[in-house]
């Protein structure tokens, strides 16, 4: 049997550098473009490389994504940019007639008052989170867009997971871009390095989010792939329990050894006080994340020493 071909989007990143890790990954032919061979904000590229290479599944991965400070300071890029990725890769699939398009979404769609654990039909039922709302309108873009293209096509090629929020090896750890996680670890890394005695925390930390290890997100994007059939068209693909933000901070610190005091700075933004995704199409889907925190903050803690902090 030919081995089919998936272009994954997005390959150098986070999500994207941990399905090339995940093993299911080694039963396709993988094209995994770095964006000085493929600009996804250049259409006619996009469309010369999927018309030229023509792969049979796009993983669409890629996307201008960031924290809290990043979102805040660049919204015309989160919108802009995400919006031509999605637009770009998602028309180009759809000419060319690309069989299967998994679409990464992401919880920052959801309405900022949704009832928690937020559903996949409350998505446009509500006010955004203004501190990422640009990075959300372009996500509910594509996915609407995917919905639209299977409406038209009276078929279901085009499909959405939406993930919570992710955290792993590969993670980006500069504090002023990085997500929660990876800035706790390398807040927390530092603090023991130098002796420290307090750390500050953003807001009074008890903001709750869910936080899914990237290793298990990869786990169920391949799942997905290979179970595309019965893979719902939209699907929220998170843990079903949260964390504070004090939790995080405490579990790192403990992990690593530190043992001062955290401060918080109440000043500081601290965004929703809670994001929790619904799990019951994903549990109804047949899958689970299987990392715990403490595993996944201590293996996200050693790609850190050895890739950055040494
Ligand atoms: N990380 C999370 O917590 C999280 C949570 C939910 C959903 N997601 C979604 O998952 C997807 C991947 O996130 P991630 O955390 O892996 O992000 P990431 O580490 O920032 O990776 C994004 C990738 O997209 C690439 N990219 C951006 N603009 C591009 C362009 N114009 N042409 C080609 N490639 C481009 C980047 O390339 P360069 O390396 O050249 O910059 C990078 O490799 C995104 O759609 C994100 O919304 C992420």
């Amino acid at each position: 049997m030919t081995m089919k071909t998936i272009l994954l989007t997005g390959a150098a990143g986070m999500v994207g550098q941990n399905i090339l890790e995940h093993p299911a990954i080694n039963k396709f032919n993988v094209l995994a473009p770095a964006r000085k061979e493929l600009d996804l904000l250049d259409g006619d590229a996009v469309r010369l490389y999927v018309s030229e290479r023509k792969p049979d599944i796009i993983i669409h991965a890629a996307g201008r994504v960031g924290g809290i400070q990043a979102n805040i300071a660049n919204p015309v890029d989160f919108l802009e940019q995400n919006v031509m990725l999605g637009r770009n890769i998602l028309m180009a699939a759809r000419d060319l007639g690309v069989s299967q398009f998994l679409n990464l979404a992401s919880s920052c769609m959801y309405p900022r008052e949704g009832e928690t654990p937020l559903s996949e039909e409350t998505v446009l039922t509500g006010e955004l989170e203004p501190t990422n709302e640009g990075y959300g309108l372009a996500k509910i873009f594509a996915m609407r867009l995917g919905q639209y293209i299977n409406r038209e096509e009276k078929a279901a090629r085009f499909k959405t997971l939406i993930p919570c929020n992710l955290y792993g090896r590969h993670d980006t750890f500069a504090t002023n871009t990085s997500h929660l996680i990876p800035a706790i670890i390398a807040k927390m890394h530092t603090a023991k390095q130098e002796n420290q005695k307090t750390v500050e925390v953003w807001g009074d930390g008890k903001a709750r989010r869910e936080f899914m290890y990237a290793g298990d997100a990869a786990d169920g994007i391949m799942r997905a792939v290979v179970e595309f059939e019965t893979l719902p068209e939209i699907m929220n693909l998170g843990l079903g329990f949260d964390h504070s933000v004090n939790d995080y901070y405490q579990t790192a610190a403990d992990i690593l050894g530190w043992e001062g005091e955290f401060s918080h700075d109440l000043s500081k933004p601290a965004g929703m006080k809670q994001k929790l995704v619904s799990i019951e199409r994903q549990t109804a889907w047949g899958w689970k994340a299987k990392t715990s925190l403490e595993d996944g903050i201590r293996h996200t803690h050693a790609f850190y020493s050895e890739g950055f902090a040494l």
